[in-house]
């Protein structure tokens, strides 16, 4: 490494699939972050992904390259036929991204493919189409930074790499020699994700798995070997949490160095009750779609319905979908046995392979649109009629305004929604029905939405954008007008879902075996009281699980109008623990090890964040220092038992970052709100 590269205002480069290309929770990572990275590093700071034609153009507006460096870089690359797009994303920040065509290098697959295995060893089966597109992307980056850097020989530079599918570069740069510090945060690991959909108990036989073994019976051991020299080529290994740090040790066999959480860019509403009004203007638009998908059956009180909801990739197992059907079978039981006045609506919200809406999803809509727009047009009529009359001071009894054709009409409308059949409990035709575990377990569990079920379910097997026919919302708004979002995860790493539910304000249940969930459990001494449901899915059997689950949902359902607005202010108040402006201070620390490794003699003392700005360190020092959030001051204490996951390490190497000693159990204020404060917003309605 050259020591003659300036380590204090180093250039950074992010690169990852998802760059302005959403698959899943990776694209929030990127895009939630950009706003910080972008205030910390400026123009220094750009992502790198793959070229998609089809979302590009909508995403990132084009650029000329500024730097004499990038610009001979890119040129000389585009003589030799890489096609590439460089620009801004148009997101909050604006980052730079430099996206690649791998398309315009595919005669080069084969060449790369013999180069890979002779440099590091590792295979490529001919049909895998990810691995191949992760071997161009790959050798596309390293190209790029191997000229770039022969350019830019003052700064130093830092390649910061996301999952598996952009592990190639890494290897390539150790290889190759190429003068970057390169971190790689994994944000899961292949064999964990395929060993956890099966039926294998995961996380007590992680020390046991003989990992090539299982990744070659799985098929994946080429795409295991680019994750696991990704691993083992970079200068900082990190994932999201601690228990992947855990299960990364284990199955890629390197302790990592530090845990990268993910936050969110916390958008705050200068009504600090805003949020509130979002719920019940969200809510009005799914209360619309329900009285269409039940016409016929829409016999229970809106007023007293609840929407729960899942969302996420179909991984049936991983993200919980069998716990939460379960679960929703036990509550249904639960609800009838105790008389109670609620509904739960429960939505699942997964894309599957589909072939459009079915027609009596899509007529449920448009007999109750029809029937709205009847009652409107026949109820202007009235209007008319009901002032002629009153202004001539004429006797007004409203019932002679609805003229016998008008009756008719609603008749004829209300005649339309009579129905046979139940109301469906999927909205699309699916590809393969008879196949479809969702489906298969609501079947053999009995859901069918009956009137005496008090769970009904609605599974759109689509994910949803503000063009959706039925809703009309986007995801977002789609959360913001439910009660309680469930994720009973598996295997998740992170778990983005609960952590946007929890900015929203709206609350949520996960699990111990998520990032997300003993984040929230090791940073908040009783994370229920804030609407942070944890299901044990660690210590305890499924069918305790499955029971806790129905209870927590239960004690939600008992919960009066007054509760829930309650609190959904104090889930809401936890955003400030989630937004990247806190979470973004362990990707300096990353940072800044990576740098530190790279060019240990620009560094002269041993002091981590000596070349940081006052006002970095001093937040660095001010996180350091802040303790749990306490319960909230209405709530009674509750003693708690930790449950550790038996291995799970928390002392990596970043925690031995801190700049002074922690002071545990400081008071650390929660942006100041009595409980009190909480019921200033009610209205006479609520109250009740
Ligand atoms: N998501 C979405 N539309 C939907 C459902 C989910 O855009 O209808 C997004 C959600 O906002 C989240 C991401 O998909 O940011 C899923 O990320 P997560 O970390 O929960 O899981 P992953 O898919 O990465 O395993
Ligand atoms: C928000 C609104 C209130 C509304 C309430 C409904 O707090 O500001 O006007 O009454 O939501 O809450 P619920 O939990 O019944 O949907
Ligand atoms: C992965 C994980 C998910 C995590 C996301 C972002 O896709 O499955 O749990 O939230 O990455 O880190």
């Amino acid at each position: 490494m050259n020591p003659a590269r300036n380590v204090h205002k180093p250039l950074l480069f992010e690169i990852a699939w998802e760059v302005a290309n959403k698959v899943g929770g990776i694209y929030t990572v990127l895009k939630s972050k950009a706003p910080v990275t972008c205030h910390e590093y400026g123009d220094r700071y750009t992502m790198i992904g793959p070229l998609s034609y089809k979302t590009a153009p909508l995403e990132v507006e084009t650029l000329e390259p500024d730097s004499p460096e990038l610009r001979l870089t890119l040129e000389s690359m585009k003589e030799r036929g890489v096609k590439f797009l460089y620009g801004r994303w148009l997101i909050e920040g604006a980052p730079k991204v430099l996206l690649f065509d791998t398309g315009s290098v595919y005669h080069k697959l084969d060449e790369w493919k013999g180069d890979l295995w002779n440099v590091a060893g590792i295979p490529s089966p001919p049909n895998d189409h990810e691995t191949n597109e992760a071997i161009l992307f790959g050798y596309l980056v390293a190209w790029f930074l191997g000229e770039f850097t022969a350019h830019e020989r003052k700064t130093a530079v830092i390649a910061h790499f996301h999952e598996w599918l952009a592990g190639v570069g890494i290897a390539l740069c150790r290889k190759r020699h190429i003068d970057v510090t390169t971190i790689f945060t994994t944000h899961a690991t292949l064999l964990g994700r395929y060993l956890c959909a099966g039926s294998v108990d995961f996380y007590n036989n992680l020390r046991n798995f003989d990992v090539d073994h299982e990744a070659g019976k799985r098929g994946i051991y080429h795409r295991y070997c680019i994750e696991r020299a990704a691993t083992h080529c970079c200068d900082v290994f990190t994932t999201v949490s601690h228990i992947t740090a855990y299960e990364a040790e284990h199955l890629l066999k390197r302790k990592p160095d530090g845990v990268l959480p993910n936050g969110l860019n916390v958008v705050k509403f200068s009504a600090m009750h805003e949020f509130q009004n979002l719920h019940a203007v969200s809510k009005d638009r799914i209360h619309d779609f329900v009285r269409g998908h039940f016409y016929g059956h829409y016999d229970f009180d809106l007023e007293n319905t609840l929407y729960f909801f899942t969302a996420g990739r179909y991984e049936y197992r991983n993200k919980g979908l069998d716990m939460f059907i379960e679960s929703l079978q036990r509550l249904n039981e639960k609800l009838k046995a105790c008389n109670s006045p609620m509904t739960v609506v429960a939505f699942i919200i997964t894309p599957a392979e589909t072939h459009s809406f079915t027609v009596e999803t899509l007529k449920g809509q448009a007999v109750v649109k029809q029937l709205k727009e009847t009652v409107h047009d026949i109820a202007k009529r009235m209007e008319t009629r009901l002032f002629e009359k009153a202004a001539r001071g004429g006797d007004v009894n409203t019932t002679q305004f609805l003229t016998s054709e008008d009756q008719i009409l609603l008749k004829r409308r209300t005649f339309a929604l009579k129905r046979s059949t139940l109301p469906p409990i999927v909205t699309h035709n699916m590809a393969d029905d008879g196949k479809d575990p969702v489906l298969n377990q609501l079947r053999r569990l009995g859901l069918f939405n009956h009137p005496s079920d008090r769970v009904k379910i609605v599974f759109h097997p689509e994910f949803l954008n503000s063009n959706n026919p039925l809703f009309g919302l986007d995801y977002e708004e789609f959360v913001r007008g439910c009660h309680l979002g469930v994720f009973p995860s598996y295997y998740e790493p992170w778990g983005y879902t609960p952590a946007e539910c929890t900015v929203m304000g709206v609350p949520s249940i996960t699990t111990n075996l998520s990032g997300f969930g003993c984040f929230m459990d090791d940073n908040i001494v009783d994370s229920s009281e804030y609407g942070i449901y944890i299901v044990d899915r660690r210590m305890k059997s499924i069918e305790e699980s499955i029971q806790q689950l129905a209870d927590q949902m239960l004690v939600f359902c008992q919960k009066s109008r007054r509760q829930r607005i309650n609190q959904r202010n104090r889930t809401e108040r936890l955003s400030d623990l989630l937004d990247w402006k806190r979470m973004g201070l362990e990707y300096i620390k990353a940072r800044q090890l990576a740098l530190r490794r790279a060019y240990p003699d620009s560094f002269d003392d041993e002091d981590y964040f000596g070349t940081l700005d006052e006002a970095t360190q001093q937040e660095l020092q001010r996180q350091e220092q802040r303790p749990k959030i306490p319960n909230p001051r209405s709530a009674p204490g509750s003693p708690r038992i930790r449950t550790p996951l038996e291995g799970v390490d928390t002392e990596l190497t970043f925690a031995k970052m801190s700049i002074h000693d922690r002071e545990k159990y400081l008071q650390y204020k929660m942006q100041g709100h009595d409980d009190e404060d909480d019921y200033l917003y009610l209205d006479d309605q609520d109250a009740q």
